[in-house]
């Protein structure tokens, strides 16, 4: 059975994980590839380069997502996918994202260096602009593939020197208008896998190589502009003032509050403060602010996105200050089907290795994919649960592991 016998090739995964590490590279630290970018464009192109030797036909869709396609022997049949994203966040890390890719890369390879024959088209998605890093646009490749984005949302979606995500797609040759014609049609994939590391530390701190995911929370992301009075820090007495700054730090505290009295599950981050004008001797005349907050369960994590606006309208209006709270991304939790982690449990049993599993705090575009087709997600061990940092890491060894796993999963279904 090809299940068992198929061998992939970790160390051709570690050279192309090494060389998307060549692009990117942050002085401050870790990677900072963002979309669009031409460090993220050499990262594709080498991308392009594996799926091709893959022996794949690639496509760039109007968004941006680069698209891999090998034939089956039925060209009728819906195609099985795979695939991640290699934009990093800031100052990010070498395997998130990237291992999914490299993954499906390997997998699709050894299909074809075994010739192993399939009926199913199969597909590598490398989904642009995942973490929204530059555009506060999350999983954008896999929200426009879905008809998920408008042409109002490209205008409306700017990086920190002002380009619009629109410019910057018109930049790159590519046609935003073409986005809704080039929708994903109902049935066009029989089934999408995304390999990931966890990004956490459960399989770690149990020694286990494979996490079965279960289900992936979701964030809600709100912009909040605070405008208070800039003045002069000399003159101005404490009690005259309207600090943005001092209101911005008591909803800091805020949210780490209500997210903390929620539920374990339930969390929430400020992440980006900035301060204006930003003089040593001014009082802060306005902050924006931007907070995450994540659950898997999409109830509780409206009461907690309800009591954080409350609190910044509590503190805002005790202090006299006017606020503005803009909602930027709701992404919707998600099970995924017991039928696809039933069908990974059964490639690990096979591959012979451990496995157990897991719920995702983090985002991932499989769960914009699990609104047209069944999605099975496998996770690989970060070491001490460090991701979305220059530290993050994961053992080759386990990459084996997890990507022999996906190769075994995909087998039994194309
Ligand atoms: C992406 O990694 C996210 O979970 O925000
Ligand atoms: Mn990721
Ligand atoms: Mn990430």
């Amino acid at each position: 059975m090809h299940g068992v016998t198929v061998k992939i090739d970790p160390m051709r995964m570690k050279r192309r994980l090494d060389a998307l590490a060549e692009f990117g590279r942050d002085p401050q630290g870790g990677w900072t590839r963002y979309s669009f970018t031409p460090e993220y464009i050499q990262a594709q192109n080498l991308v392009k380069e594996w799926l091709e030797e893959a022996g794949m036909k690639v496509r760039l869709d109007p968004v941006g997502n680069l698209v891999g396609r090998l034939e089956g022997i039925d060209g009728t049949l819906p195609a099985v996918a795979m695939g991640s994203h290699i934009d990093t966040v800031k100052n990010g890390g070498k395997f998130d994202g990237n291992l999914g890719v490299v993954a499906a890369v390997e997998v699709v390879q050894t299909i074809v260096e075994n010739h192993i024959a399939h009926r199913h088209p199969i597909e590598v998605i490398v989904f642009v602009e995942e973490e929204g890093a530059r555009f506060g646009s999350v999983m954008l490749g896999s929200r426009a593939m879905l008809g998920l984005v408008t042409l109002e949302d490209l205008h409306k979606h700017h990086d920190e020197a002002g380009i619009t995500l629109y410019q910057a797609l018109r930049s790159m040759g590519l046609s935003p208008e073409k986005i809704p014609a080039s929708v994903v049609p109902p049935g066009y994939y029989k089934a999408f896998f995304e390999m990931h590391i966890e990004q956490g530390a459960i399989l770690d701190s149990m020694n286990i190589p494979v996490g079965i995911v279960e289900g992936i929370a979701a964030p809600v992301w709100l912009a909040i502009r605070i405008t208070g009075r800039a003045d002069h820090a000399g003159t101005t007495p404490m009690n005259l003032r309207r600090d943005a700054l001092s209101a911005a730090a008591e909803i800091v505290l805020a949210v780490e509050k209500i997210a903390r009295e929620t539920d374990k599950s339930t969390v929430a981050t400020v992440g980006r403060l900035q301060v204006k004008p930003g003089g040593i001797n001014i009082v802060p005349g306005e902050v924006k602010m931007t907070v995450d907050i994540r659950d898997i369960d999409v109830q509780r994590r409206q009461t907690v996105v309800k009591k954080i606006e409350d609190a910044v309208k509590v503190v805002c209006q005790r202090r006299e200050i006017s606020y503005e709270i803009n909602e930027i991304v709701r992404i919707e939790p998600v099970m995924l089907p017991a039928k696809m982690r039933q069908l990974i449990a059964s490639a690990a049993e096979e591959v012979n290795v451990p496995y157990c599993k897991i719920i995702s705090g983090a985002s991932h575009d499989a769960q914009i994919m699990a609104q047209i087709t069944p999605v099975g997600m496998i996770f690989a061990p970060s070491k001490g649960g460090l991701s979305h940092c220059p530290q993050e890491y994961t053992e080759l060894e386990d990459i084996a592991v997890c990507t022999r796993v996906l190769l075994s999963s995909v087998l039994k279904i194309i």
